[in-house]
């Protein structure tokens, strides 16, 4: 495996090392050359600073995917600790053209305002499968620690189609339903696009052509959902943040059938959108998904050394 990722940092990047690639960074990739982009500019005089000590502060963290994986749960149980300000939208700042273009200083200005302690935590989903993000996170900071939340690739795919089913529903729109999305001629048709994003090794790959591991934290979307404490607390560590999120910060909501979180008191669940019930598949179309992701599925495992309960 290591041979494997070596070859495809030689392939991407065949540039000379800079003397600024940090130490610790040459220990986990000896003698890579680090990937060469210039740092994306921040101009100094952008105004971020309020009077009243609160400032705008560019993400120390970022929640890059996977969609519908659960990224929203997470931003909101992150944002239970008193350290951690999170940005209330999606800001697309560096999957979207007409965002990135705007430059650091725009993408700045998405930022909520927050204490000059606390860490910045922004969330995209779309930016862990899209292939030009890393190398642009890079260039904004080579050290963001980055958090990606999974879920069994089968499972997303099923939501996936839901959101999507229940959008053109509320458009007025037809949908197809789930059985002619999936297959093609009795066999998984490939040309769906949702069982592209479920391709997890794909993805971490390009990740990993400009981010160590041990900057990646991979957290167990289904986990979260069945058990939320012990996978925040996970996260309080790789964050390093004094561990605050504690068993008083979730009730069980039996109506709903999920975790909701209490926060200084004040008692808030997840939108209804979440946690929708997914259609029913044929046990055979089923099998067939499973089958489909396995390999994807080891290879992936193999890629950030840790397996996951997935089917
Ligand atoms: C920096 O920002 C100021 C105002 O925000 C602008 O006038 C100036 O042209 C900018 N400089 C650069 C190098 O972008
Ligand atoms: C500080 O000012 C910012 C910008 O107006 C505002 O969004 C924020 O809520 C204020 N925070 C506090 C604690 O007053
Ligand atoms: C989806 O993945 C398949 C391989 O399984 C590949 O042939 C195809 O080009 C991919 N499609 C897109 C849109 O990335
Ligand atoms: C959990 O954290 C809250 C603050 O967020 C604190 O008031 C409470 O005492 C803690 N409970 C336990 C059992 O540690
Ligand atoms: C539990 O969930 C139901 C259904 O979404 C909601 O109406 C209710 O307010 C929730 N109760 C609590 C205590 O969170």
């Amino acid at each position: 495996m290591a041979a494997f990722i070596l070859g495809l940092l030689f392939f991407v990047t065949q540039s000379p090392p800079v003397p600024s690639w940090p130490a610790d960074r040459s220990d986990a990739r000896p003698s890579l050359s680090p990937p060469q982009a210039d740092p994306l500019p921040l101009n100094d005089s952008s105004p971020s600073a309020h009077p009243n000590g609160t400032v705008q502060q560019l993400p120390g963290v970022i929640i890059i995917g996977v969609r519908k994986g659960g990224t929203r749960a997470l931003i909101e149980m992150l944002s239970l600790h008193s350290a951690v300000a999170a940005a209330q939208n999606e800001v697309h700042f560096f999957d979207w053209e007409s965002h990135f273009q705007r430059g650091l200083p725009w993408y700045l200005s998405q930022m909520p305002f927050s204490y000059p302690g606390q860490t910045t935590v922004e969330k995209t989903p779309a930016y862990f499968t899209s292939a030009k993000v890393p190398e642009r996170v890079w260039r904004m900071n080579p050290d963001v620690k980055l958090l990606l939340i999974l879920r069994d690739p089968t499972e997303r795919v099923l939501s996936d189609y839901t959101q999507v089913y229940h959008n053109r529903l509320q458009k007025n729109k037809r949908m197809q339903p789930i059985e002619s999305v999936l297959l093609q001629d009795g066999e998984i048709n490939l040309g769906y696009r949702a069982l592209n994003r479920s391709l997890y090794y794909v993805h971490i790959e390009n990740w990993l052509r400009y981010f160590p591991l041990d900057s990646i934290h991979v957290v167990d979307g289904d986990q979260l959902i069945r058990d939320p404490l012990p996978e925040m607390q996970e996260v309080e560590r790789f964050l390093e943040l004094e561990p605050q999120i504690n068993a008083s910060n979730f009730y069980f909501n039996k109506t709903k059938g999920f975790y909701c979180l209490r926060d200084h008191g004040r008692e808030r669940c997840l939108h209804d959108s979440k946690g929708r019930a997914h259609p029913r598949v044929d046990p055979s179309i089923l099998q067939k998904l499973f089958r489909y992701f396995h390999e994807p599925n080891r290879k992936f495992f193999e890629l950030v050394g840790r397996t996951f309960n997935w089917n």
